[in-house]
């Protein structure tokens, strides 16, 4: 019986992941282009005991809902099969960030759950291998291995779906800026709004434009431009917000203070303020800065109604053991 305890950091995508080739495999659509939130984490512990005669789970100190134990084990599965083990695990998992704070929490957590299953069972894997292990628990979580700026490649097999560092966190000094406008949980999550991605008519311009908008980022962020930056992460950002909203059904995850900061973070670029937003499932606004603009774009969130709280992190690094 053996322990290993991982600590992953969430990531916020810059090129988004929407809709998937293969839903079993987790193989997305398109590449995609993301950085760690350095100041966020989960802590996820590892027990592999032969006494068990099931896997069990606890999410800050207490067991969690049966659906959350059969999603990481279904994952230790992968893991067992990966591995040749027999034997069920104990997990333990605790974020320092409020759930439902617009924090993609599964991707911290399958990344986490992944490099300490493996670890606690004293094996060893790449991290590319890695990387496609923790994409099958939740596609995001494959960017959340690596460190820093990750890009994470869309491809026809499991191999092959990988996601790499192409920047480490101290390459640009760029933040995270997070306006909180709802703590409340998401009705619809990401793994069935994957599902429904295609049913938009807009998914099919959606996905023929995303290589083009991930080379843009890439290099943006390799030449430190962040105009062009600020352009095309804004731009992908609506296109995946417009397939929501046209899928059938459809989903909607703005609301008014939303639209509001969206217009707000537009107005102060203008002005010459260097920020963008993005956003992922939900109503909260990710506006990225640069570390020279933080105060500035902090002192203007603190003038808008309808913000509950604000969170920053700088780029993160990869998961690893502690
Ligand atoms: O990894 P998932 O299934 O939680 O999907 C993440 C989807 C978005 O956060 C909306 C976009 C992204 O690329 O992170």
């Amino acid at each position: 019986m053996k322990t290993a305890t991982a600590r992953a950091h969430p990531n916020i995508a810059f090129i988004k992941y929407w809709g998937n080739r293969n839903e079993v495999l987790r193989l997305p659509m398109n590449s995609t282009i993301s950085m760690n939130l350095a100041s966020v984490y989960t802590d996820t512990s590892v027990t592999w005991d032969e006494n068990l005669d099931q896997d069990i789970l606890e999410i800050n100190g207490t067991i969690a809902s049966e659906q959350a134990r059969l999603r990481v084990s279904d994952h230790l599965e992968r893991i067992r099969r990966r591995l040749g083990l027999a034997i069920h695990a104990h997990v333990s998992s605790s974020n320092n960030f409020p759930m439902g704070a617009g924090i993609a929490s599964s991707a911290a957590a399958f990344a986490a759950l992944t490099v300490a299953a493996v670890a606690a069972a004293e094996e060893e894997l790449t991290e590319r291998e890695l990387t496609t292990i923790a994409r099958i628990g939740s596609g995001s979580a494959s960017r959340s291995v690596p460190s820093g700026f990750v890009e994470w490649f869309a491809a026809e097999t499991h191999e092959d779906s990988y996601a790499e560092s192409f920047a480490s966190p101290d390459y640009w000094n760029l933040v995270d800026v997070i306006a909180v406008v709802s703590q409340a949980h998401k009705k619809t999550g990401s793994q069935a709004g994957h599902r429904t991605a295609s049913t938009s008519d807009l998914q099919e311009a959606r996905v023929a434009g995303a290589q083009a908008r991930f080379d843009v980022c890439r290099q943006a962020i390799i030449n430190q431009d962040f105009a062009t930056l600020a352009t095309v992460v804004e731009e992908d950002s609506n296109l995946m917000h417009a397939v929501m909203m046209t899928s059938r059904p459809p989903l909607f995850y703005w609301q008014p203070p939303t639209l509001a900061i969206m217009e707000a973070v537009r107005e102060w670029r203008a002005d010459g303020v260097e920020v963008c937003y993005t956003l992922d499932a939900g109503p909260n606004v990710h506006c990225i800065c640069t570390s020279d603009s933080v105060d500035e774009v902090r002192n203007r969130l603190g003038t808008l109604s309808g913000i509950l709280d604000t969170l920053v992190a700088t780029p993160g690094g990869p998961a690893t053991l502690i």
